[in-house]
């Protein structure tokens, strides 16, 4: 394994008092990477191990792990199933850190086992998650033609959900009836990253374009003057009228889901990274200022910023590892005295993360506790949940890089 001889900012610990007793954290300000990283890949080897207990089956897909419980807990990769491409990427993050041909045989087989996603109708936005967080990291570290083919056919399955009156992606074609029109939802934006991709790598121009008057689109109707966003916009989808915005995940319509501002971040920072545009840019900051002046002191979010219950409401460390790993990639585009400001605040995010307090120690296979799904439908509820995982490694993997 690589060795990070890296402890940054040993500016020291400080403890925070005044939250519930769960949360009586360590805001840590230091992060050692090379032991994080080292973390993550025993946990890697635990949940394999575990995984191959019986005869091994590469189309379940660890999801989440509940109070109470310790090992994985896994989802057939169905077309619904959205977070099927989180464990492959784990494995592959985890491939490039260590170069562990053990972990990139297991990469491969879990990834292959979501192919079937690119030849069938697509089922929603989702398939960008599917795919560019499996296949998208594999093609990353192998270059596998069959892989790229697989990115392509899946990016033009993606497309086809676009509605060109509205000018963005259709997210549930499932809930158009329920939500009275063509839905978007704040998640989306990570899908963009896909066509965008497609673009560059052999796709039709035409998906660059929809990907950007998408993530316009949703600029101009799902934010708040502040920088906060709505979880979800629903337009007409005959003559692209904007009709309302909700929510699905928050606490309320008009409050911040911390989540979604989390997919905010992550995916205005990426748009600007594949455009250069500078309004994305200016965008992306302003998303994320309104977030971090928002944090807790241990700069991991209550799941919904605007619960009434805080300080006694469940956290989402989820949220903080989206964005502490956007914030590695957006502090390089700013300048020299904001860019450190993004990096000092996710070192601290990671740093947090890191400690006793969110980590899932030996309890559990996971990296982290503390992550929240779906609260308003009681689902996931501060359980660890596989998608905290995956930005959790990727943030680590962005620091060391820098
Ligand atoms: N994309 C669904 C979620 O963030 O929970």
């Amino acid at each position: 394994m690589k060795v990070y001889n890296w402890i940054l900012s040993a500016c020291g610990i400080a403890l925070t008092a005044g939250l519930s007793s769960c949360f009586q954290t360590a805001t840590a300000e230091s992060i050692d990477v090379d032991g994080a990283l080292g973390y993550c890949h025993s946990k890697v080897v635990r949940s394999l191990d575990e995984l191959s207990r019986d005869s091994i089956d590469y189309t379940m897909m660890p999801r989440n792990i509940a109070a109470g419980d310790s090992v994985w807990h896994c989802r057939k990769a169905t077309p619904d199933e959205w977070c099927s491409g989180f464990w492959p990427g784990v494995l592959w993050y985890d491939y490039e850190m260590t170069g562990d041909e053990k972990i990139r045989e297991k990469a491969e087989k879990y990834t292959e086992s979501l192919e079937y996603l690119s030849q069938r109708p697509i089922f929603d936005h989702d398939l960008g998650f599917l795919i560019f967080c499996s296949y998208g990291n594999g093609y990353r570290l192998t270059q596998n033609p069959k892989y790229k083919q697989v990115i392509l056919a899946s990016a033009d399955s993606l497309a086809t959900l676009y509605n060109p009156e509205v000018g963005t992606l259709l997210s549930w074609p499932r809930n158009v009836e329920m939500l009275g029109g063509h839905n978007t939802i704040m998640d989306n934006m990570i899908n963009l990253e896909m066509l965008f991709w497609a673009a560059r790598n052999g796709g039709s121009q035409r998906l660059y374009d929809i990907a950007v008057k998408h993530a316009e689109t949703t600029m101009t109707h799902q934010f708040r003057p502040d920088g906060t966003c709505y979880h979800v916009a629903v337009y007409d989808p005959k003559n692209g009228n904007f009709l309302r915005c909700m929510t699905h995940q928050g606490y309320a319509d008009n409050s911040t889901w911390a989540r979604g501002q989390a997919w905010a971040i992550y995916g205005y920072t990426m748009v600007y990274r594949e455009t250069q545009d500078k309004k994305f840019l200016d965008f992306a900051c302003k998303v994320t200022d309104v977030y971090l002046n928002r944090l807790p002191e241990d700069y991991v979010p209550y799941w919904d910023f605007d619960d009434p219950a805080i300080p006694n409401a469940p956290r989402d460390a989820s949220a903080a590892c989206v964005v502490a790993s956007a914030l590695l990639e957006l502090q390089k585009y700013c300048p020299e005295e904001k860019g450190k400001e993004y990096k000092d605040k996710a070192v601290k995010m990671l740093a947090s993360l890191s400690g006793d307090s969110y980590r899932s120690r030996e309890h559990r296979s996971s990296f982290l506790d503390h992550s929240t799904g779906h609260h308003p439908a009681g689902s996931e509820i501060d359980a660890s949940i596989i998608y905290a995982d995956y930005y959790y490694i990727e943030a680590l993997q962005r620091l060391v890089k820098l």
